[in-house]
């Protein structure tokens, strides 16, 4: 099997522009996609957050939960939208609404932002693209003041199951997307917990929230492997897999007994 460096939601500006737009349509489509609202809506309750808070969103994609969360924190407070591509930023510029929120490029390992500067962050579904997710949550934890919160919501792609498919299919298309990832960060999810106790944070909390999709078209939205409009170029198995495993895919999608779970950790910890 090939090997991959880098996701591609590490470089989004590195990509070629098709790809570029594809993956930012994806996230808008993850964005309206049930199970994801319910893991934000899980990481909003455990972020507490407060009318007049100043926030972080680290790896804020387009912009929308940035938006959300400034409606939390009222007129005044303020959220900054922070992302390491600049393509990104700019598509969340266009969509600004005028809330508090503040749009800057940069990357979450190394942040120019002065020391205990926000109240709380939210960092979603970024550190499993980022080299070393530890020195991310330092950055982090440098930037919010004592006695601030931080929210951690990443996926455990180990957790990835499927049935009313092959198993034999589902394993080696299990194996292509950990191959993309930075070794051992694709269990990024689990580790959250113990990485924030490790870096000293108090009252640290873990909620698993496992994601049910009880069809092809459900599923595609949030799970790579499931989706036909991500290019065979792109998938990393051997020659045929895809093919076979799209035919699986359909046929229990025809018989309604596909099914696939996947468990995204939202994980808080406050500062000392
Ligand atoms: C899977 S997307 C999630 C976006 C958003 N948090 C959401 O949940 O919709 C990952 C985001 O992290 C950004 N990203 C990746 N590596 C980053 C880094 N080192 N610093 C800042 N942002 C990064 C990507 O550009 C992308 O927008």
């Amino acid at each position: 099997m090939k090997q991959m460096q880098r996701t591609p939601f590490a470089d989004l500006d590195g990509q070629p522009n098709e790809m570029t737009a594809m993956l930012l349509a994806a996230l808008d489509a993850m964005g309206r996609h049930t199970e994801i609202r319910r893991v934000r809506r899980t990481a909003l309750e455990a972020l507490r957050v407060q009318p007049g808070d100043r926030l972080l969103d680290a790896g804020s994609g387009a912009g929308d939960v940035a938006r959300w969360l400034a409606a939390e924190v009222g007129p005044d407070g303020e959220v900054i939208a922070l992302d390491n591509s600049a393509l990104t930023i700019a598509a969340a510029v266009r969509r600004h609404d005028g809330s508090t929120v503040r749009y800057m490029t940069g990357d979450v390992s190394a942040m120019t932002l002065p020391d205990d500067s926000v109240d709380g962050v939210w960092c979603e579904r970024v550190l499993q693209h980022v080299p070393d997710p530890d020195v991310a949550i330092a950055e982090l934890i440098r930037v919010t003041r004592r006695g601030g919160r931080i929210c951690l919501i990443d996926t455990d792609w180990s957790s990835l199951a499927f049935d009313g498919v092959p198993g034999r299919l589902a394993d080696a298309v299990s194996a292509d997307m950990h191959s993309r990832l930075h070794p051992g960060q694709g269990d990024i999810g689990r580790t959250l917990r113990r990485r924030l106790v490790e870096a000293g944070l108090d009252d640290v909390t873990a909620t698993p929230v496992t994601c049910f999709f009880g069809d092809p078209a459900s599923a595609a939205v949030v799970l790579p492997m499931v989706n036909p409009m991500v290019p065979a170029e792109a998938w990393l198995s051997p020659s045929g897999v895809r093919e076979e495993w799209f035919t699986h895919v359909d046929e229990a999608g025809t018989r309604g007994v596909f099914l696939a779970v996947l468990t995204i950790w939202v994980v808080t910890g406050v500062t000392v």
